[in-house]
């Protein structure tokens, strides 16, 4: 598969986000499943793994998916970036960096690794930031990790944070239709050589096509239930832009969720989408993306007539 940087970390131009195999989208597989499931993706080409240490089942408990991560890449460690993110409940002011590291330690425990190349904070807490970014700087430094990032953030952060330990990605929800980091995010990580991780880049399967209003989703642990864009009647409203992917979908051999990341992937060059699914074809499908490649003129056309159409549903850079 085709590369890309996250600053200095080459990476697969796609990545993998494996959080359902632990926590968001319903039942979850068994893990010998989970585990040959990342391995063929690595198989595929896959070089880039996201998790973090609240993915376990109903967010109960910790580590459940770094496990199965762990599991799955610890003898091909060398050769895979693996990103993970830490959940801070605030900490002592005197205690922050110790307090990271411990999240830390109990992570590359559970990854089975000494390092780890990306790690985020999962959400700003009551921790001032720039004492976040002081402890990152120091854990670099230390070699215990590459690099360091923020997720669901917006630029006043980002820039606070840039100057204390500049920044390799920051991993924001982003999508066809959910554009909020268009206007100065991403323009903000491109001047910066800053990576930019889109999570649910399919809109939680809205982008597939495959979602209709009859769809029940599970009762159990599974965000789809509130998903803006998912719910029946905004389901209906946003056809018009499954069709316009579906359109595309056919003139370039391709599905309509590899068109919406095929989208991503030409509008900007730092973008790096880490799609997830809990099933082995459509994981293959979506990393699969990389080799559809919109011409300029196909990119235009297609971006002209997304701009055209209103998205129906907004989640926005705040909560989950
Ligand atoms: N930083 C954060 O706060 C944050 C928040 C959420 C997620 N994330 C990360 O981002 C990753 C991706 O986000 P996400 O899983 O929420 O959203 P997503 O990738 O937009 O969508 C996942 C949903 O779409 C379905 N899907 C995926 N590919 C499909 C395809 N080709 N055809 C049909 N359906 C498809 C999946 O169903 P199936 O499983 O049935 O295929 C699943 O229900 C996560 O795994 C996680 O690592 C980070």
């Amino acid at each position: 598969m085709k590369k890309r940087k996250l600053k200095d970390i080459e990476v697969s131009e796609v990545g993998m986000g494996c959080m359902a195999f632990s926590h968001g989208y319903g039942r979850i597989p068994e893990e010998s499943y989970s585990i040959e499931a990342i391995r063929n993706a690595y198989e595929h080409g896959c070089t880039f793994f996201d998790t973090a240490e609240v993915y376990s089942p109903n967010l109960s408990g910790i580590g459940h998916n770094e496990r199965i991560l762990g599991k799955a890449l610890k003898d091909v460690r060398e050769d895979v970036v693996i990103a993970s993110k830490l959940f801070l409940n605030g900490l002592n002011m005197t205690g922050v960096y110790n307090g990271i590291r411990r999240h830390l330690e109990g992570s590359l425990e559970r990854l089975q690794t000494d390092h780890l190349d990306i790690y985020y904070l999962h959400r700003l807490s009551s921790t001032p930031i720039e004492k976040v970014a002081e402890a990152m700087g120091k854990l670099i430094d230390e070699g215990l990790i590459r690099g360091w990032g923020l997720s669901q953030v917006d630029v006043d952060i980002i820039d606070r944070a840039q100057k204390v330990t500049p920044l390799t990605a920051i991993q924001n929800i982003y999508s066809m239709v959910e554009r909020d980091s268009e206007e100065k995010i991403i323009p903000y990580c491109m001047e910066h050589n800053i990576g930019f991780v889109p999570f649910s880049p399919i809109a939680s399967g809205l982008l597939s096509g495959k979602i209709t209003t009859d769809k029940q989703f599970e009762r159990n642990d599974d965000v789809r239930n509130w998903v803006p864009q998912l719910s029946r009647r905004n389901i209906e409203g946003n056809q018009p832009i499954v069709e316009l992917l579906k359109e595309y979908a056919k003139i370039k051999n391709a599905t309509p969720a590899q068109i919406s990341l095929a989208w991503m992937l030409h509008k900007y060059p730092n973008v790096v989408p880490i799609p997830g699914s809990k099933n082995k074809e459509r994981i293959i499908e979506n990393l699969d993306s990389s080799k559809v490649v919109l011409t300029d003129e196909e990119f235009e056309q297609l971006e002209t007539s997304l701009n055209a159409l209103k998205v129906y549903g907004h989640r926005g850079l705040g909560g989950f």
